[in-house]
């Protein structure tokens, strides 16, 4: 299978946080902008500092480079950047993360934020139909009265928010800390999705479920170590948000051979393939798709199944589902009469 088919395959993405995918490009522009310094010297310093031993190392870097967004153009520039990019990449449906808390607690107005990346999210549809979700992420390393206060921020936004998330440091900070929020969120009809089993242990991925009661989880490889998990997560066809460019960065797995993701498409699980924070971890949609492909010699009946996961997974109407996979069927007969 080419690298053509691949990018030309319609996809969607549903795990990618709006900061992870700020370029060292646009930081310094708008570092220059906003009349912040950067701890770099130059665009080359800034991603030889991209090397990491785990999340946390990641995180910190991820933090400090938010702090050049402060106006709501600032957002709007990240998330246009984001979406120029992976338009081309034939990305039809993204469902977008943003970390409020991050901006909020530098003095950043919750209205500020989300306003620019939802103009982008608009401008999005209206010049190249892809179609958008967003989903606000809570900061696990934070307190719960942090997320409650966040989520009450949120409400009168409450028309352009799609679900909530749980993301940051995760070992020691476990999905139980965050039941009444997600009660809450619920309770107010949000969506609810967390970050689970990519560093912490699948006691996190059970939390998740039965106390915060996602309907997809972020990541989730850890679960095969756990085989009643395994069953449970088949049976319900639940959702899981791979992102395999990610987790080899973050040393999760040593190199993409080492990836589990096959063993867990062959265990039966919903898989998908996503970014995370792709200006960090070298890759898009497509060098995802790429990376993990050649690493686990994935077939192409694989790779269109992956593909088609991120659709059915995503929070799109029905209608808009099947005519999404209606469509990825189309391409690859078209594929097939013209090879
Ligand atoms: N925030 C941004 N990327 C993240 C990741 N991979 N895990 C947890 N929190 C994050
Ligand atoms: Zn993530």
């Amino acid at each position: 299978m080419t690298a053509e088919f691949i990018s030309k395959l319609p996809k969607a993405e549903l795990h990618l946080h709006i900061e992870g995918s700020l370029e060292p490009e646009l930081m310094f522009e708008l570092a220059e902008r906003n009349k912040i310094k950067l701890p770099y010297a130059s665009i080359e310093e800034v991603r030889a500092a991209y090397e990491f031993d785990d999340l946390q190392s990641f995180l910190d870097i991820y933090y400090a480079g938010a702090g050049v967004l402060l106006q709501m153009q600032d957002f709007f520039d990240l998330t246009w950047a984001y979406i120029t990019r992976v338009q081309k990449q034939n990305v039809q449906h993204v469902e977008i993360f943003f970390d409020p808390q991050t901006h909020t607690d530098r003095g950043v107005p919750f209205r500020t934020v989300i306003t620019g990346i939802h103009k982008a999210l608009l401008e999005a549809e209206e010049k190249y139909g892809m179609t958008s979700r967003l989903i606000l992420c809570f900061l696990r390393h934070l307190s719960e009265d942090a997320a409650l206060k966040t989520l009450e921020d949120a409400l009168p936004f409450r028309g352009w928010i799609t679900g909530v998330g749980l993301d940051s440091s995760e070992v020691g900070f476990p999905p139980e800390n965050f039941e009444r929020v997600f009660a809450r969120a619920s309770a107010e009809g949000f969506r609810k999705v967390a970050h689970a089993g990519e560093e912490g242990p699948p006691e996190y991925i059970w939390q998740a479920l039965d106390l915060l009661g996602v309907s997809r989880i972020d990541h989730g490889v850890r679960c095969l170590e756990d085989q009643k998990l395994v069953e449970r997560l088949v049976q319900e066809n639940m959702p899981l948000t791979v992102c395999p460019l990610s987790n080899t960065k973050l040393r999760v797995f040593e190199k993409m051979e080492d990836h589990n993701l096959k063993q867990m498409l062959d265990a039966g699980l919903c898989v998908t393939i996503n970014s995370d924070d792709p200006a960090y971890f070298g890759g898009y949609m497509n060098e995802n798709f790429l990376a993990v492909q050649k690493g686990l010699q994935l077939s192409q009946q694989e790779i269109v199944e992956i593909a088609k996961n991120g659709f059915r997974a995503s929070y799109l109407p029905q209608e808009e589902i099947e005519s999404h996979l209606q469509s990825i069927d189309d391409f690859v007969a078209g594929e097939i009469t013209s090879s």
